[in-house]
């Protein structure tokens, strides 16, 4: 675009000097002009025609910009999906009793993901989540943690429903590592600390010890100072991963939520991490989603969601008795190994 009006610019003031040069020299042999005339017409046609060559370029970039802050100005109207109350209630979580009460929920363009779910967790339970890809798990995270809003019914946590307060609020008593963390272009410590701002740096290389950070994080250039790159891609996804725990760790809430938390990392990695977790689970009330079975094995209650509806639940032996979808994934999880 930039080029053609160049080039349209570039033709028209050649025509202009053409033709007046054309005109001058038709004058002067008519007699009609003299010689310096001619000069002076011909230098002055030079400047003028610089001046609009820069005019035309000032314009260009001024149009340029208009359309840039156009974009901008966008942006800045979009009304967010999730609004905070008017008059937000004073957050009552303490314990971190999770209800989901006659739940419906689709997403914008989506299909129906939950009708009518029921599910209630009490203080200090840790309850693993597992189910077939698309079933609906990472869903229920976010709608706890409010990214998204269901259609109908209630979502509570210690008898408060999430709707009535803050965002801020909702999140500061949940500590979260999502199925792909996103960490910020600053400092890894920074990107730790995120959770607790006036950390100190001897808590901060404590969290990163116990998750098993610690020793990769000695390895980069700067160590903690290190910048990790847009949205961290200077880090590998097991890397990230332990950022994200070790942030988890050090925000200390009643809720913690894990989303295939340890899913890209080595075996040996996330056996260490598992300790570190049930360490950290003691007292808060835990979600762990995992598709390795062998990370909730250990969990208080185990959910099986298929298609947004729970099919089964109880402990890991009570599942596997019932000798069903449970039963069936995790036949298929140790018959690989052996
Ligand atoms: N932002 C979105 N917009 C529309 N549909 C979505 C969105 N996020 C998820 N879905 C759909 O919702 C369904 C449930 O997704 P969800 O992420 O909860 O699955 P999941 O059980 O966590 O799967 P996985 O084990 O692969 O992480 C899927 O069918 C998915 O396509
Ligand atoms: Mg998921």
């Amino acid at each position: 675009m930039g080029g053609k009006i160049d080039l349209i610019q570039h033709l028209l003031i050649i025509c202009v000097q053409s033709i007046t040069l054309y005109l001058m020299i038709m004058l002067w042999l008519q007699s009609k002009i003299s010689i310096g005339t001619v000069v002076l017409v011909e230098t002055y046609m030079v400047v003028v025609a610089n001046n609009l060559w820069d005019f035309g370029n000032a314009f260009t970039r001024f149009m340029k910009s208009i359309a840039d802050m156009k974009e901008m100005v966008d942006i800045f109207e979009i009304i967010p999906d999730i609004l905070d109350p008017k008059n937000p209630e004073k957050l009552k979580i303490r314990d971190g009793h999770i209800v989901f009460k006659n739940v419906f929920f689709k997403y914008n363009l989506g299909h129906k993901i939950f009708s009518d779910f029921n599910l209630d967790i009490k203080p200090g339970e840790r309850v693993g989540i597992v189910g077939h890809s698309g079933a609906g798990k990472s869903t229920i995270t976010k709608l706890l943690l409010r990214s998204n809003d269901i259609t109908t019914g209630v979502i509570a946590v210690d008898g408060q429903d999430i709707r009535n307060v803050t965002q801020d609020d909702l999140r500061s008593v949940i500590s979260y590592v999502p199925q792909e963390p996103i960490l910020f272009h600053r400092p890894i410590k920074e990107n730790i600390s995120y959770g607790k701002p006036n950390a100190t740096d001897e808590e901060i290389v404590a969290v990163a010890k116990k998750a098993h950070a610690h020793e990769f994080i000695l390895n980069l250039k700067h160590s903690y100072d290190t910048l990790v790159g847009e949205r961290g891609v200077k880090l590998s996804g097991g890397e990230r991963q332990r950022v994200a725990i070790a942030r988890a760790m050090l925000k200390d809430s009643p809720i913690l939520v894990l989303d295939e938390a340890t899913s890209s990392l080595d075996s040996v990695s996330e056996s260490y991490i598992q300790s570190a977790f049930s360490e950290l689970m003691k007292g808060k009330t835990t979600i762990v989603i995992a598709h390795r079975l062998s990370t909730v094995q250990k969990m208080d209650r185990i959910i099986v969601l298929d298609k947004g509806q729970i099919v089964e639940e109880g402990t890991h032996q009570e599942l596997l008795k019932l000798n069903g979808f449970y039963a069936d994934l995790w036949n298929h999880q140790t018959g690989g190994f052996l």
